[in-house]
Parts: structure tokens; sequence; C-alpha cells
């Protein structure tokens, strides 16, 4: 039975009745609404709106029913319109008038607005606790790889020495802003609009704060209209969550491109790692490709709920129901691929010579070879043309800075020594980038233990 009968004549049809219910999705919130009834049958009885021993009596059983659903003995049934129609429902299918009083000061419009407000602040709990486990493994790699040099890139193309540890770091910085708007959009997320009712508020003398209080949360709604309207908190967490899956698509590509031939700076776990069905030698890194696909999947869930809501009227309006399963599947699907990374991640092995022999090639030691002349007295500008002409005359030859002669350095520029050489050493290049957020392996190691640090 629906909780709306009473001027209608006619069942539902069938189909429309199908099309309209939410129940296979919503039911999801049944933790919430149980909690979110709880709060508000215990302030009517203090408010003494119902009758206290009456509020107990609702509190208590429905208790009983979210301790059943959690244990399995009661079961939804699916053919209720919704979450709030199947809770009502079973109440006072219970106890009977008691459980029809439940509903007294509230809308299914304020109350499904903060059912989602709760099962969302618990998702963003689940996402944070992912991201840790993956910040952990990101932490622990860039420990193990500190001073594991290889080319950092601009344009794809070889630029300057860096470490693997620092690379990964970076991806660790990126995840971190990611925790903080995460926590920070919980807070707009953390407030209670029950009292709004359907859109005007009640006349009823609620106790708002209490029943936000009871929930745990930071306040209430200000305005009626705005909170039973408000869907800011899921269009923020999917922003959260689209921002998050630029990131790991990042890192996802990056994954595929080192596990490539033409790249070979990592070699995947066989755990992680897929063949193919007609190709005996392939090894793909179809995990990575997926995580890189998904992230259109979330972009579409915030541009799903972004066009739901921008031509809507105030205030509640069904298609607000569409929020759900957007927002659901956002959630799901950024936890399995966080969940599915951080394994594949850690397994990974780095290939420290292989990095290495990139790096050798490609010129990154160029900037400090310029850096020796500016020690030498020479204005940077300068500098860089005399490097550029020695890294044009190494193309020609077919060698590296590190393999040029002296007598060549010095037809270029009078100023270069012997102490050029150990200038332009790699590691050495690497080594002195001390400078707060440079690669050095003491700063990616420091900087490392300092985010394990800030995981506990
Ligand atoms: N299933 C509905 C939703 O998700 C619950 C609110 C129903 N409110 C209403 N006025 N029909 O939005």
């Amino acid at each position: 039975m629906p909780l709306w009968t009473g001027r209608f004549k006619k069942q539902l049809d069938q189909q429309t009745n199908d099309f309209n219910a939410s129940i296979a999705f919503d039911s999801r919130m049944a933790k919430q609404d149980i909690a979110g009834s709880v709060a508000h049958a215990t302030m009517l009885g203090k408010q003494g709106i119902i009758d206290e021993a009456e509020s107990e009596v609702i509190v208590k059983t429905l208790k009983d029913i979210a301790a059943e659903l959690e244990s399995g003995a009661l079961v939804i049934d699916m053919t209720a319109e919704d979450i709030h129609t199947f809770v009502e429902g079973e109440l006072t299918r219970r106890i009977g008038d008691s459980g029809k009083r439940l509903h007294t000061a509230r809308s299914r419009n304020d109350q499904v607005a903060l059912d989602l407000r709760l099962y969302l602040l618990a998702e963003a709990d689940r996402i944070d606790a992912a991201l840790v486990r993956l910040l952990t493994v990101i932490g622990e790699k860039a420990k193990a790889t500190c001073d594991f040099v290889m080319p950092g890139y601009t344009h794809l193309q070889r630029a300057q020495p860096i470490t693997f540890g620092h690379h990964l770091l970076a991806y660790g910085e990126m995840l971190r802003r990611d925790r903080d708007r995460l926590a920070d959009c919980k807070k707009r997320m953390a407030v209670s609009p029950l009292g709004s009712g359907a859109l005007a508020g009640t006349t009823y003398p609620l106790d708002r704060e209490l029943v936000a209080d009871l929930l745990g949360l930071c306040g209430v709604s200000a305005n009626s209209l705005d909170g039973v309207s408000d869907r800011d908190y899921v269009l923020e967490l999917l922003s959260v969550l689209s921002i998050l899956m630029v990131h790991l698509s990042r890192f996802a590509e990056e994954v595929i491109l080192w596990c490539s031939w033409e790249f070979k700076f990592i070699e995947l776990d066989d755990a992680f790692s897929t063949g193919s069905s007609i190709m005996p030698q392939k090894k793909n890194p179809d995990i990575a490709e997926l995580v890189r696909g998904k992230a259109g999947r979330v972009f579409g869930d915030l541009m799903t709920l972004l066009t739901v809501m921008k031509g809507l009227p105030l205030a509640y309006n069904k298609d607000m129901q569409e929020d759900k399963e957007a927002v659901f599947d956002a959630v799901d699907t950024a936890v399995i691929c966080i969940d599915t990374f951080a394994p594949m991640l850690e397994t990974a092995t780095v290939l420290r010579d292989n990095l290495r022999a990139a790096a050798a090639k490609g010129f990154i030691n160029a900037t400090d070879c310029a850096d020796y002349l500016v020690g030498k007295g020479l204005p940077f500008r300068d500098a860089y043309k005399c490097v550029g002409q020695l890294v044009a005359l190494c193309i020609d030859k077919g060698t590296t800075l590190e393999a040029l002669p002296l007598t060549e350095y010095k037809a270029v520029c009078g100023l270069f020594d012997e102490d050029v050489y150990p200038m332009i050493d790699l590691d050495r290049c690497v080594e002195k980038r001390t400078v707060k957020g440079a690669p050095a392996p003491q700063n990616v190691l420091r900087e490392a233990n300092a985010l394990l640090e800030s995981l506990k």
C-alpha cells in the first residue's frame, strides 16, 4: 500500500508503479532511514507532540527492525514504493496506530534529504578509508624508490632528472587534496533538513537541533524550501569524486605507458594483469585501463545530476529521485577503482635499471650543465645557449653530455673544465635538488615518511 491513499479511487497502473518506485535503489538507505526515524520519534516524544510512551515503543520497534534487517531475519519488501514506505509499513504492521504517528510533522521530502545526507556521510568515510589505503601504498613505494633516478617529462619529452619516489609522491599530493575536499564537503553535508516538512516547515513545536544532535549532525538547515530542494551536497561529492577520478586516471595512464615496451619502467604482477585471447606474448594493463575508463563514468554521474537539477523550480520535484543511482554509482566506482589500484601498485616491480637507462638518454642534465657555467660567472641566458650548442653537437655525434670530451666543451666555451663532469652526473643532479618540494632522495624519504605519519 502506498502512503498516499485517500483521495485516489484507483490503484496505480502497474507499469507506472514500477516507473515511479525507488525501492530498488533507495533500500540501500534503510539503516539511515531508520536512524532518522528514531531521532524524529524521540524528539516528538520529548516535545510532547506524541505520547512519550508511544515514542518509546516506536523507537524500540524501529531498532528491532534495523537489527532484523542487519541479521537478515527481515527482508525488504521490494514491492513497496520506497524505503520510507517500507519502514513505516513494517512499523505499523507491528505496533498498529502508534506506528501511524511516526510521520507527524514530517514529509518524505525532508526525510529523503536527511537519509541521503546520512548515507553519503558514511560513504564519504568509506571513500576516505580507501584513499588512506592507497596513500599508504604510495608512501611505502616512494620510500623504496626514493633514489631511483628517472627522467621527468614535459610534453612527454625527457626534461630533467627526478626520482621515481618523487613522481609517486606527486600523486600522493593529489590524493591528499582529495581527502581535504572530501572532509570539506562533509561539513555542508552534515546538516539536518528534518523539520522542513514538505516545503513550508511545520506548525508543531519541533526541536530540530535535538534531532540533529541525536544523529551527530552539525546543525539544521535555515530555510525550509532549501532544506528539501538542496542537492548541493550530492553535487559536491560527485565533484570531489570526479576530481579524484581525474587523478586516478592520470596515474593509470602513466602506469599504462610505463608497462609498454617503449618505456618498461615497471612490471605489473601477473595477478594484476591480463592476457590476450589470440596473442600469446601479451600482458596487458587492463586494470589501469579500466580505472582510466571508469573516470568517464563518474564524470557522467556528475553531469547527470547537474542536468537534473539545473531547471528545477523550488521546492521538491520528483526529478530529484534521480540523484541516488548516479551518486551511488559514482561512490561504488570510485571505491572499487581505488581498492583495485592500490594492490596493483603495491605489487608492481619498479625497474630501476630501465629508469636509469632512460635518464641517461635525452640530455636531462642540460639545465645542470648550464647551471655549471652560471656558477663560473656566465649569465644564465648565455650559458643556456652554449649548452644548446653542445646538445646539438652530441646529437650529431650520437653521444651524451657525460661522454663528450672536454676539448669539445672548451671549443664552445672556455669556462668549461674537468669539474663539469661531476656536475652533470645524473645522481648528483638529483641529489642537489634539495629545495623544498624537489626530488632529492633525502627529500623524498622525508616527505614519504611525513605522508605515512599523517595517515596514522
Ligand atoms: N523516493 C523519493 C525520492 O527519492 C522520496 C521522496 C518522495 N516525495 C514525494 N513528494 N513524492 O525523492
